[in-house]
């Protein structure tokens, strides 16, 4: 896909991975609608774009509200004249042993991680049908391919946008409407708080700068790929835990103490 001129929402515009990821497409002379809840936050990347300078519209919404996501894709497309490409990369995270966890935050991670993606995708897919081209990314996790201690709701969720991700592909094959699937590994963001880093240094987890992931998400986009897994060995682990689960199992039970430990402190 020719990024020149490709107009796109992007889901969590105002976060780490979400800033990194706009700059990179408004680099390549994308024009973007950046959603979002923080109007400060998404005002920052915004700014940043237009100073490059890029189109960048900002969208204030929640992905887990059904009214605001078909404002959100209303409004997208009034900006934009259309939309090429969804992006659906907010997420929302908690590290915590699932025995404790409310079950209010677990229904927010899969609202937010899962049905909302979904449920936004529905909104943008027929028209996306009926241009008869554009693609919709989903931004997953190593943890959608191998479930973490602790990480539990997360992995859950990310398991699911990966099926929802390799179902809808199929689905949509030959309808010129393609979908990707971007896992990345571990990035040094806001949705890993003070324990999370804390526990990552000592287990020693690969940690990606945002930019990293951003590149990775440009190029599947450039080259229409159906999935894109971010970091070695993070992408060997994941096609091994579908072979061999066990192996993996026995692999992580000295990291699974070290991980409890800390969602226990
Ligand atoms: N950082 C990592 O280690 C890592 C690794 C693998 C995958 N990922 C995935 O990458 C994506 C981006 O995460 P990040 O690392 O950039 O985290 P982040 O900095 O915390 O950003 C999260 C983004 O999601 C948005 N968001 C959360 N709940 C929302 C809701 N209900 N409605 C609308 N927007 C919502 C936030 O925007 P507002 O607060 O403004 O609403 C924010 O822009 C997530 O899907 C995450 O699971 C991250």
């Amino acid at each position: 896909m020719n990024l020149e001129g490709c107009r796109i929402l992007l889901t969590g515009a105002s976060g780490g991975l979400g800033s990194a990821i706009a700059e990179s497409l408004a680099a390549r002379g994308a024009r973007l609608a950046l959603a979002g809840r923080r109007r400060d936050a998404l005002d920052t990347v915004a700014r940043r774009l237009r100073s490059m300078p890029a189109q960048a519209h900002i969208i204030e919404g929640d992905i887990t509200d059904a009214a605001q996501r078909r404002e959100m894709v209303e409004s997208a497309r009034a900006q934009l004249g259309g939309i090429d490409v969804l992006i659906n990369n907010a997420g929302a995270l908690e590290f915590t042993l699932f025995a404790e966890q409310d079950p209010a935050t677990i229904e927010r991670i899969v609202q937010t991680n899962l049905l909302g993606p979904m449920l936004l995708t529905r909104e943008v897919l027929p028209h996306l049908l009926v241009q008869g081209e554009g693609r919709v990314v989903n931004i997953g996790s190593t943890f959608g391919t191998i479930g973490f201690a602790c990480f539990t709701s997360y992995s859950a969720s990310k398991f699911g946008l990966r099926g929802f991700s390799e179902a809808l592909r199929r689905e949509l094959d030959g309808s010129g409407v393609g979908v990707t699937y971007v896992a990345p590994r571990a990035a040094r963001t806001a949705i890993n708080n003070g324990t999370v880093m804390a526990m990552a240094r000592e287990v020693k987890m690969n940690m990606d700068p945002p930019e990293v992931v951003a590149q990775a998400v440009v190029r599947a986009l450039q080259q229409d790929r159906d999935e894109a897994y971010v970091g070695f060995p993070e992408s060997f682990f994941a096609r091994l835990n579908a072979l061999l689960p066990r192996l993996v199992d026995r692999a992580l039970r000295g990291q699974n103490a070290v991980m409890r430990r800390y969602a226990q402190s």
